[in-house]
């Protein structure tokens, strides 16, 4: 009897140790700046996980330097009195993120969202969460009748299929600006990429064509290929669609500071991860939803 419970403790103080041990090596290499492999990949990974760690907000982790932090071109404030809620319609991985950062620093508004992401709140987007007039648009991913019905104008960002379901791969792995691994891409023998290309196009279409046909206010459909071949054009008509005056200084200082922290830098897979059928299938949706999209785009709704 005595014996086992003698057992029982030492059993106990060496797996606290070890959790111990553990922890505190954990700790002393994530303190320890990354100075190993070839220079220009470390340095990024190391920024992209100073970045994550700092937009969890996680104690401890905090960078020494917040390079990161967002520098605004000035003060950010809610639209006082409020404007009737406008959405900032897109599928994830369009660019909507890039867009509220850009409306951000070209109009000096909060930006909303339906959402509530913590890392997008603690950087840059303290309005998230916030879905009414007071901000200047809102941001949803939503579609059918209860996710129209509380917009009275919308901005719809679309961009091409393949590319946006990709960066939506990158960012449920990779979190905002991260990516997905290219092993990812290989789980379960490609299955699990295979049946997301599937259920993401069909969420694609959809998101798109439900606002496009049943939303009854006035839209404004701009395409994410648009906003980075010509960016001050583009922006310029958004801006005025949402009927706001903008001082010249503060739009050149937006599009001086176009790149942010929000957009994912080039990173290119050594294989392609859309397969001839993936492709076909793409293309075909896209066709049908752009087609729609030239069709709708009559002065009457833009
Ligand atoms: C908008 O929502 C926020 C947060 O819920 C609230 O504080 C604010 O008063 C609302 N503004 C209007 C105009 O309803
Ligand atoms: C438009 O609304 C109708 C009726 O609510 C719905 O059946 C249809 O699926 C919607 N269109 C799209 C493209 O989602």
């Amino acid at each position: 009897m005595h014996v086992t419970r003698v057992r029982y403790w030492i059993l106990a103080i060496l797996l606290f140790l070890y959790l111990a041990g553990v922890l505190i090596l954990s700790a002393v290499t994530l303190h320890e700046p990354r100075n190993s492999g070839n220079g220009k990949q470390s340095d990024r990974v190391q920024q992209y996980s100073r970045i994550k760690n700092y937009e969890y907000g996680i104690p401890g982790l905090r960078p020494p330097l917040r390079r990161s932090k967002i520098q605004w071109c000035s003060e950010l404030k809610y639209m006082d009195p409020p404007k009737p809620p406008v959405a900032l319609v897109s599928f994830p991985g369009s660019g909507n993120t890039w867009l509220r950062y850009l409306l951000q620093q070209a109009t000096g508004y909060f930006t909303g969202s339906i959402y509530k992401d913590y890392g997008l709140l603690k950087n840059g987007f303290p309005a998230e969460y916030v879905s009414n007039g007071s901000v200047l648009v809102v941001k949803t991913h939503e579609w059918g009748q209860d996710a129209r019905k509380i917009f009275s104008k919308a901005v719809l960002l679309v961009r091409a299929p393949g590319a946006a379901i990709q960066a939506e791969f990158n960012r449920q792995s990779g979190g905002h600006i991260g990516f997905a691994s290219p092993d990812r891409y290989k789980r379960t023998k490609g299955k699990y990429w295979q049946q997301f290309v599937t259920d993401k196009l069909e969420s694609w279409k959809q998101t798109n064509l439900d606002w496009l046909y049943n939303f009854t206010g006035p839209t404004h459909v701009i395409f994410y290929e648009q906003l980075v071949d010509n960016l001050e054009h583009t922006l310029k008509s958004i801006i005025e669609f949402l009927d706001i005056s903008v001082d010249a200084s503060l739009f050149r200082c937006a599009i001086e500071r176009k790149e942010g922290i929000y957009r994912r830098k080039r990173r290119v897979l050594n294989f392609d991860p859309y397969t001839e059928d993936m492709k076909k299938k793409l293309e075909d949706v896209q066709q049908k939803v752009y087609e729609a999209i030239y069709n709708f785009a009559t002065p009457s709704k833009r």
